[in-house]
């Protein structure tokens, strides 16, 4: 069933998209790796391949648009849960998808960076990533931002943590404490927050992505699954985004 926040299926290209109003954020949480394997026939972990697949072409069609920040909601601090064989063929994506895919990014100019905890990654898991963050770091375009063990409740816990500290240690006043001094304690501590999220899979929900960053985000919902998801839905959701009125509280 289409609602009125979901994907209406209709067709939009690069060009016709507003070039001025262009979210600075996106976050997408990237679903529905499964279904789409199941729906073929085959095991869940080629649902995760193939999506791992869809990533590149996704992070290019931002660049082009002029997005600052896309962030790719890829493993959760919750998909620890999954049975140990699905959970170590996610762990061994980024030393694929790295090697593959950084020269092509290096050509966008794009920046790889990191939100989750590095703790409990194994280290084929995490050197990747670091290295990918090292090549790409004098990079100056878009910023593609992978949240790999990430999860919105701990980490707005872990900011507490760190701020109840500098109240402690005399570093922060308690009064000092506004929503822009504590977005500095979140991992996403100097990007700006979601413009747009997107969610493919048909799922309706947030799933514990940057629950504070997202106050006033954009929603947009497809039922296509991650790997079938193409540039042209991520340009029709952009497009979406630029018919929406944005009030803030406001009128
Ligand atoms: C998203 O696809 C990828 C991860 C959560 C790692 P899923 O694996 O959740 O796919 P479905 O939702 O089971 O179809
Ligand atoms: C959210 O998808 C996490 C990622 C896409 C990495 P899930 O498939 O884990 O979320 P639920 O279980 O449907 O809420
Ligand atoms: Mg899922």
């Amino acid at each position: 069933m289409l609602n009125w926040f979901q994907s209406k299926g209709s067709k939009t290209n690069a060009s016709e998209l507003d070039k001025v109003n262009v979210p600075r954020h996106v976050a997408v949480i990237m679903d529905g790796n499964g279904r789409w394997a199941k729906q073929r026939g085959l095991p869940r972990v080629a649902g995760h391949h193939s999506g791992m697949k869809n990533v590149r072409k996704i992070a290019v069609a931002a660049s082009k648009l002029g997005v600052e920040v896309l962030t790719l909601y890829a493993f959760s601090t919750e998909n620890w849960k999954r049975p140990k064989d699905e959970v170590e063929f996610l762990m061994k994506l980024p030393q694929e998808f790295f090697p593959l895919e950084i020269d092509e990014l290096m050509a966008n100019n794009v920046q790889i960076r990191m939100i989750g905890w590095e703790r409990g990654l194994p280290e084929h898991t995490l050197e990747p990533v670091k290295a990918a963050m090292k090549r790409t770091e004098n990079n100056t375009g878009l910023i593609l931002n992978f949240a790999l063990n990430y999860g919105s409740r701990a980490e707005m816990l872990d900011g507490i943590r760190n701020l109840v500290a500098d109240v402690q240690n005399g570093t922060l006043a308690p009064d000092m404490i506004d929503e822009d001094v504590y977005s500095g304690y979140l991992l996403t501590k100097g990007l700006p927050d979601p413009d747009l999220m997107i969610r493919t899979s048909g799922e309706i929900r947030i799933s514990n992505f940057l629950l504070w960053q997202m106050a006033y985000s954009e929603l947009w919902f497809t039922d296509k699954f991650w790997p079938d998801f193409t540039t042209d839905d991520f340009y029709e959701a952009i497009a979406e985004y630029q018919r929406r009125a944005r009030r803030y509280g406001g009128v």
